[in-house]
């Protein structure tokens, strides 16, 4: 059964390709432990995610509606991703090769969701879990502000025609 959550499913399209393989690799060895992406993810074959990944990532362009955030809370935001997050998602949201997760444009309730699982260990990585950690409720709320408010080169919602 599919359980859907009271946050936002994330934006997808536009996403990097290699990031996609390595998401949902992730669900299929259950280092990343949401129900309904396990069920979904444990049959499908290294191609079968490379194919979905190449379509996925090949949806550039479309418009979405960026959410609006207080000029203080995008100022602390882009603060801490100057001093943290930069290195690795880019002061842009792109990440700085394709194996990093693209932020630009993404839902923030998604990624403070993302980032309180990375403090509890719900989501597992080692990477993400150290940078998490030391961030304040405030901060997570002002980092995710920042990156869902860039618009360019910006993820995109899933419109298939
Ligand atoms: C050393 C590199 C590195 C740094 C620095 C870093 N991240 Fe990450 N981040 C990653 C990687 C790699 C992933 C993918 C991890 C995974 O698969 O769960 C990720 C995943 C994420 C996700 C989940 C994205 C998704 O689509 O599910 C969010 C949100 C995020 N990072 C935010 C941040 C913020 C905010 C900071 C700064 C406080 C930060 N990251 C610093 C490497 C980094």
């Amino acid at each position: 059964m599919n359980a859907y959550p009271n946050y936002h499913v994330p934006r997808l399209g536009n996403q990097n390709a290699a990031y996609i393989v390595a998401a949902l690799t992730e669900y299929k060895q259950a280092k990343r432990s949401h129900k309904t992406m396990q069920a979904q993810a444990w049959s499908l074959t290294k191609q079968d995610m490379e194919d979905i990944a190449a379509w996925i990532s090949s949806l550039k362009g479309e418009i979405n509606k960026t959410e609006r955030f207080p000029e203080e809370t995008l100022a602390k935001g882009k603060k801490i991703v100057e001093a943290v997050c930069h290195g690795c998602h880019g002061l842009d949201g792109q990440g700085i090769n394709e194996t990093y997760p693209k932020l630009a444009g993404q839902f923030s309730d998604y990624m403070i969701k993302a980032l309180q699982d990375y403090q509890s260990g719900e989501r597992q990585n080692p990477i993400m879990a150290s940078f998490a950690k030391p961030l304040s409720e405030e901060d997570i709320d002002s980092v995710a502000a920042y990156y869902a408010s860039l618009k360019e080169n910006a993820l995109t919602d899933l419109h298939i025609k």
